[in-house]
């Protein structure tokens, strides 16, 4: 959700938090904030909107200083105005707080405050955990303790970082439901809601745990639970490089990381493949292989473009595995009291291993006894930490909040699990070594369609000005048209529907006329026929037909107003194929219509809130 870094050490501070903040920008961008320990007191300077807004506010300003704090926010409680933005400060201004997280129980907090005589200027849920410091600070308590005995009554989720101007070697971060990072530099310290924001100032990390609270002095850094006992914590490497956060030549991280997919798709194949054998191996599950392979049951839990993923993924193990699969919206399923069989595996899906009902997802089930795998993207992220094991995508950081890479290398690792338990039951090695040998070709397939954008961009030259769109597919498509749509949604804010193409006559076949383009995945594949009725159905009623066919298709082309062909591959894997042309088709429609691809409004990268 909101992106938070702090810094103590030797170099000025504002241009690494400013910095920082650029990096996280994606987590949440609606206002931005800094405070900085400048001559004994405490500046705080904040904007409403993007850092770029924050930048010339402070050009002009005294904000020097060798330890400060900084904030870039999605709001949740209090519109995204200046006076809302974060960092807070106490009534005095000797404290400043960021904080990353939802304090729920903030009203209850708020007027015992004010009945002591605290004043508070903002409507955020925040203010209320630097009051409740200052209460604390106030009688005798040094800053650690002030700040462990306030979150010791705070109900909710927080990342925060706290400066004070009258213990100025000292900054304090803690973190419970939201992630948080230590950078350990050379007598500086880097504190973030995540490792793009440190990467450039060292590799060497430590991973806060819930509860935990990191008390950084300028060169010694001691890590506590919140109840004052000390916690021995290693020290990580980062694996990436910086370039990785980079554009890298590309007008978005978007567009770059569609780009990147037949690379990305190769990482997430990488020594996994067994050509001979014709099966797949997944070292992070190895050991839980049994499990698998005996579970009478297997969950996928997810949100957005993950659980669409897992729909796939669903089709696949129950087509060649023959385990019973339910896919769950974590959100609901935390809550709703789900029935899970002894000895059932549960599978996590999460780009950024840090998404709250995701997480909270995992705490259920493996409380209901499943035995919980994790199939992440971003290394030492919570929700990998927490799996009783699991699979990493490799598909390198994610940027663009618009998932694209990560979601064909979800669907591939779910293909190489399903050709691996596949070859455990009924599936004979010829099979098995046909399988691999079209997953080896996909990331040339891939490069193909990349190669041939045009057409795409015609399509969102003719239809950018649309007001609805439907995409429809059915079996292995069906999730490619909800994915399709949720593309399209998400950065060009135009109304999409995804549905299973045999659901439109149930209804949504009301919607259309000659002003509704409808997406079909169509490729040829065992449920053809069956679509091209439903390409007829829309067709008598003067519905736009785009057509993602398969190459050589040349019918399709008597009836789609357009047709954008992808290469044959196994009906299981054409998934990885099919949303290529629909990633690029929400990319240039949304383009068309001047949207900010990379950080479209309301939307943040990683959803660490409920
Ligand atoms: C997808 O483009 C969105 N950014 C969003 O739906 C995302 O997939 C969802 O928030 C889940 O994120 P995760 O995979 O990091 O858990």
């Amino acid at each position: 959700m909101c992106g938070i870094v702090g810094y103590i050490g030797s170099k000025e501070a504002t241009p690494i938090l400013v910095e920082g903040l650029k990096r996280l920008e994606y987590r949440g961008y609606d206002s931005a904030g800094v405070a900085v320990l400048t001559n004994g007191k405490i500046t705080i300077e904040k904007q409403a909107g993007k850092i770029g807004g924050l930048e010339k506010h402070i050009v002009n300003r005294d904000l020097s200083g060798k330890s400060g704090i900084a904030h870039t926010r999605w709001a949740t409680h209090g519109h995204p105005t200046q006076t809302n933005a974060h960092p807070h400060a106490d009534c005095t201004g000797t404290l400043a707080l960021i904080h990353n997280g939802i304090i729920e129980n903030f009203g209850a907090i708020k007027t015992e405050l004010i009945a002591n005589g605290h004043n508070f200027i903002t409507d955020t849920d925040t203010e209320a955990l630097v009051h409740l410091i200052e209460e604390y600070y106030n009688n005798g308590h040094d800053l650690e303790a002030a700040v462990r005995a306030a979150l010791s009554q705070v109900e909710g989720t927080y990342g925060i970082a706290v400066i004070s101007s009258t213990e100025p070697d000292t900054l304090i971060a803690a973190r419970r439901g939201s992630p948080l990072v230590v950078g350990v530099g050379e007598n500086e310290f880097v504190v973030a809601s995540d490792v793009s924001a440190i990467i450039s100032h060292t590799k060497d990390v430590t991973y806060l745990e819930d509860n935990e609270v990191a008390i950084i002095k300028r060169n010694k850094l001691t890590i506590k639970t919140i109840d004052n006992l000390e916690v021995d914590k290693k020290v990580e490497k980062i694996a990436f490089d910086l370039e990785k956060i980079e554009k890298g030549g590309y007008d978005h991280f978007m567009l770059k990381e569609i780009m990147e997919q037949p690379q990305t798709i190769r990482d997430a194949m990488r020594g996994r493949l067994l050509e001979d054998e014709g099966t797949a191996r997944l070292g992070g599950i190895q050991h839980e292989i049994d499990s698998l392979i005996y579970a009478p049951q297997m969950l996928f839990s997810a949100c957005g473009t993950s659980w669409h993923a897992a729909l796939i993924g669903e089709y696949m193990i129950e087509e060649f595995v023959r385990t019973p699969v339910e896919v769950e919206y974590a959100s609901e399923f935390r809550y709703r009291d789900p029935v899970i069989e002894r000895g059932s595996v549960m599978f996590v899906i999460s780009q950024s291993g840090e998404t709250a009902d995701t997480l909270a997802a995992l705490r259920e089930g493996r409380r209901k006894g499943a035995k919980v795998l994790g199939i992440c993207n971003v290394v030492g992220s919570t929700i990998a930490r927490e799996s009783d094991a699991g699979v990493y995508l490799h598909a390198g950081p994610e940027i663009g909040v618009a998932s694209t890479k990560a979601f064909t290398s979800q669907v591939t690792v779910l293909s190489l699990l399903t050709l691996l338990l596949g070859r455990m039951r009924n599936m004979g090695a010829s099979k098995g070594v046909r399988i691999v040998k079209e997953m080896e070709a996909l990331p040339e397939k891939v490069s193909s369609i990349l190669e041939n954008q045009g057409t795409i961009k015609a399509i969102a030259r003719e239809y950018h000005q649309s007001q609805n769109f439907l995409y429809l597919g059915r079996g292995y498509n069906f999730p490619v048209a909800l994915e399709g749509a949720l593309k399209l949604k998400e950065i060009s804010y135009i109304h999409a529907e995804g549905y299973p193409a045999a659901e439109m006559k149930h209804g949504p076949i009301a919607l259309i006329d000659e002003n509704m383009p409808v997406v079909f995945i169509a490729t040829k594949d065992s449920t053809y026929e069956k679509i091209i009725s439903n390409i007829e159905e829309v067709k008598a009623r003067s519905g736009r037909i785009i057509a993602i066919a398969t190459e050589g298709d040349t019918e399709i082309k008597k009836l789609a107003d357009h047709v954008i062909y992808v290469p044959q591959t196994l009906e299981f894997l054409t998934p990885i194929l099919t949303i290529i042309p629909l990633q690029l088709l929400a990319y240039y429609i949304a383009i068309l219509r001047g949207c900010d691809v990379d950080q479209p409004r309301n939307l943040a990268k990683s959803v660490t809130v409920e």
